[in-house]
């Protein structure tokens, strides 16, 4: 593969990707995430800092290699990961692309037996993290997230981009085959209305994306 060259707007830009799932662990054991393998995540983070851009990237538990030039955070929870991604602002751009639990439960020390009655998970919300730095002091230049649906993607993405101050959402139906796949299809919502991108595989989605960041900034 030919390099691309580097995009001299991205020059001394630091961007911040999160990616992947979180866990939220039941017990040493056992944990509630979401689907998704991270690919997505990653290969923006790898076409960003192909175009020249600082990039911090904040990955849940995922079976991926580091794309090159990239400085890779790992983290299990979401409550770690809005600590890592604070941790790691300021930034010009936040692209979150991680699919956070939504809930953890307060883990058990010791494994669970299986017993005769079936436990009982009281799931407590985790924080908000694109909301969060959408919503900060030291907001971004631009705030990106991901938001996958399996009905009325655009109607959603859009009540998303509102509802947590984020400048773009880039949307993919997940009803069909998506996850763990390699091709997506996605809509980006922005101020200026909606733009459907013809299906392409996850690296071409990821460069376009970086060109679309770095025209931005
Ligand atoms: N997100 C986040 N922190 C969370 C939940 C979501 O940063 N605790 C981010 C995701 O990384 C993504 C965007 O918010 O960029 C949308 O995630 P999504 O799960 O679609 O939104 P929710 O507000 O959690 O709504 P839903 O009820 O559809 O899950
Ligand atoms: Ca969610």
């Amino acid at each position: 593969q030919a390099l691309a060259p580097v995009d001299a707007r991205l020059a001394g830009k630091h961007v911040l990707v999160t990616a992947g799932p979180t866990h939220e662990p039941i017990d040493p054991v056992r944990y509630i995430a979401n689907r998704s393998s991270g690919k997505q995540g990653f290969a923006i983070a790898g076409a960003l800092a192909a175009l020249g851009a600082r990039v911090t990237l904040v990955a849940g538990p995922v079976a991926l290699p580091t794309p090159s030039g990239v400085t890779r955070i790992d983290v299990e929870t979401a409550r770690e990961m809005a600590a890592a991604v604070d941790a790691a602002l300021p930034a010009d751009a936040a692209v979150m692309v991680a699919a956070v639990a939504d809930w953890h439960v307060e883990a058990a020390a010791q494994k669970l037996k299986k017993g005769d009655a079936a436990p009982l998970l009281h799931l407590s919300q985790n924080p908000d993290i694109l909301a969060g730095v959408a919503q900060g002091a030291r907001r971004p230049q631009l705030v990106v997230g991901f938001a996958a649906e399996t009905e009325r993607v655009i109607e959603h993405a859009v009540a998303k981009r509102a509802r947590k101050n984020a400048d773009w959402i880039v949307a993919n139906d997940v009803s069909g085959d998506v996850m763990g796949g390699e091709a997506n299809a996605v809509h980006l919502v922005s101020a200026a209305g909606v733009e459907s991108w013809e299906r392409a595989s996850k690296a071409d989605v990821a460069r376009r994306l970086a060109k679309r960041i770095a025209d931005a900034l």
